[in-house]
């Protein structure tokens, strides 16, 4: 045991004298659990601007559109192969009644979305729009169903609609232009119903769950996958109390956790960046939290957990709609994600989806519109980077490559990597510091790699002004994936110099 600790201490210090860190890459090691490609989905919400403006703008709009769906937008998102979409809301939907949004646009009723800036809403956007914008990307849609507002009957009927091949709800669905049915898989049952979502105890919501969901019923071969409201961030007794109340008729169980920052997305010192930083990676701990409560109950992982909603959230920018949640997205925005997503790839024993809120206009963006224009934010070249991993079975990679602390104290660590194996071994990487490169020498078991790539995402300029950058209207371009060349290969070790607060992803075969 001593011999042991002296190592590990050995190494510690090692890696931190050299400045050099090493990561063990265990492409060998047998039964590891794929990444499902669901750890990559999104979130789209009736909030500010990100279902219309973002998404859709209508058939008649100027802005060149396929059926109304946005076409940069669409080919954006196409790029990304996103595999999952989560819909209406958010707190949205549990206000959201499906019927307004069905039937001939003329006659859908105008309605105020009070939870989000009181804003006056068409309903344009409703059912068919959105299945048939899921259908045309092969996105497996996630539909988030009214518990707080609605009705029982209400959600049964929605399900009914989408999925039944007859019946009154499959005629009126045909009435409305679509006779076959789509393939629904996830149904939520209610969204932050601790809140937002009717302000219900634990022990409350457990019993109006089972009530809700006992009515969504499987048609026609088409088998929904039910997710329970989850837990916000540390609110562990939630977890606690569904898992010892909801065991059946359960397949997934949600949870939270948003990354808020002070002041604007742009406005930030050092001490903000890493305390930032400090708090996106606590997510680490708060899943293997949520997660040891749920192999109490279920050790035999049956439900899964589901981060349906996650991301930064900074105050919005001056000049746009209070409750629209209109962020830019920087260099720092990209570092969460690449960290995050590398934490996420290794919980997929128990998690088994995310969603990024929110994928236009809203929160941490991957898109970000303005009239006809269209911006590629940070956060989407992550998601784009990292593609790699969806449906690819997970490699441990081992390392210590130690942690710093922020000036006022917060803890976070100085090296973020994941990996995984399908044609190729991918291994992604990042470095928060905003004024330290780190060397860092990747060892396989038994792979002499003989074809190295990778892609390098970082700011532009030096220090805080390169975790700065951003990309903005008007053709400002200052964080694009590059083509990265700094790395060297030499028999079954890849050494790569990750300069100061950059994401890299290498393909090594
Ligand atoms: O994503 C914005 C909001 O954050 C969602 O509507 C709600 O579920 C959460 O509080």
């Amino acid at each position: 045991m001593r011999r042991t600790l002296t190592t590990l201490l050995a190494a510690i210090i090692g890696a931190t004298l050299s400045g050099q860190v090493k990561v063990s890459v265990h492409e060998t090691a047998p039964d590891q659990p794929v990444i499902p490609k669901e750890i990559y989905g999104q979130f789209a919400e009736h909030l500010g601007r990100c279902i219309y403006d973002g998404i859709w703008v209508g058939e008649d709009s100027p802005i060149p559109n396929i059926n109304g769906y946005r076409k940069d937008l669409v080919e954006a998102i196409r790029e990304l192969k996103v595999p999952v979409l989560r819909w209406p809301g958010g707190c949205f939907a549990d206000e959201y009644h499906w019927m307004d949004g069905i039937g001939p646009k003329k006659d859908r009723p105008r309605i105020i979305n009070t939870h989000w800036g009181g804003t006056l809403e068409d309903n344009s956007f409703g059912t068919h729009e959105f299945l048939n914008f899921c259908e045309m990307l092969g996105i497996e849609p996630y539909i988030s169903g009214n518990v707080g507002s609605g009705t029982v009957e209400e959600l049964s009927k929605w399900v009914e609609y989408m999925t039944a091949k007859e019946g009154v709800m499959a005629e009126k669905r045909a009435a409305n232009g679509r006779k076959e049915p789509w393939n629904v898989k996830y149904i939520g049952v209610g969204n932050e119903n601790w809140g937002c979502g009717g302000n219900m105890t634990a022990e409350y919501y457990s019993d109006v769950y089972k009530r809700y969901a006992t009515y969504c019923r499987n048609y026609d071969g088409n088998k929904l996958y039910k997710v329970a409201c989850g837990a916000s961030d540390y609110d562990y007794n939630w977890t606690r109390v569904l898992m010892s109340k909801v065991r059946n008729g359960l397949s997934g169980l949600s949870l939270h956790y948003y990354t808020g920052g002070q002041g604007r997305a742009l406005e930030f010192d050092e001490d903000n960046y890493y305390n930032l930083i400090g708090k996106a990676v606590e997510v680490d701990e708060v899943l293997k939290n949520h997660e040891a409560i749920m192999d109490l109950y279920d050790p035999q992982r049956k439900i899964d957990l589901l981060l349906d909603e996650w991301g930064t959230w900074f105050a919005q920018e001056p000049g746009t709609i209070p409750g629209h949640l209109f962020q830019q997205n920087s260099m720092r925005d990209a570092m969460v994600a690449a960290m995050s997503l590398n934490i996420f790839n290794k919980h997929t024993a128990r998690l088994k989806m995310t969603n990024i809120a929110q994928m236009v206009n809203v929160l941490q963006a991957m898109i970000l519109t303005k009239d006809a224009e269209v911006v590629l934010t940070p956060t989407y070249h992550v998601f784009r980077m990292y593609n790699v991993h969806q449906d690819a079975v997970s490699v441990p990679v081992a390392y210590s490559a130690g942690t710093s602390v922020s000036p006022s104290g917060r803890i976070y660590p100085e090296l973020s990597v994941s990996a995984s194996k399908a044609d190729a071994i991918h291994v992604s990487l990042a470095n928060p510091s905003v004024d330290k490169p780190k060397t860092v020498e990747l060892e396989f078991d038994s792979l002499k790699p003989s074809k190295v790539t990778g892609e390098i995402l970082v700011g532009k300029g030096k220090g805080i002004d390169a975790v700065k950058s951003h990309n903005d209207f008007g053709g400002q371009v200052q964080v694009a994936p590059a083509a990265f060349k700094d790395f060297k290969t030499s028999g079954k070790t890849v050494k790569v110099t990750l300069p100061p607060a950059s994401v890299v992803v290498l393909e090594v075969k």
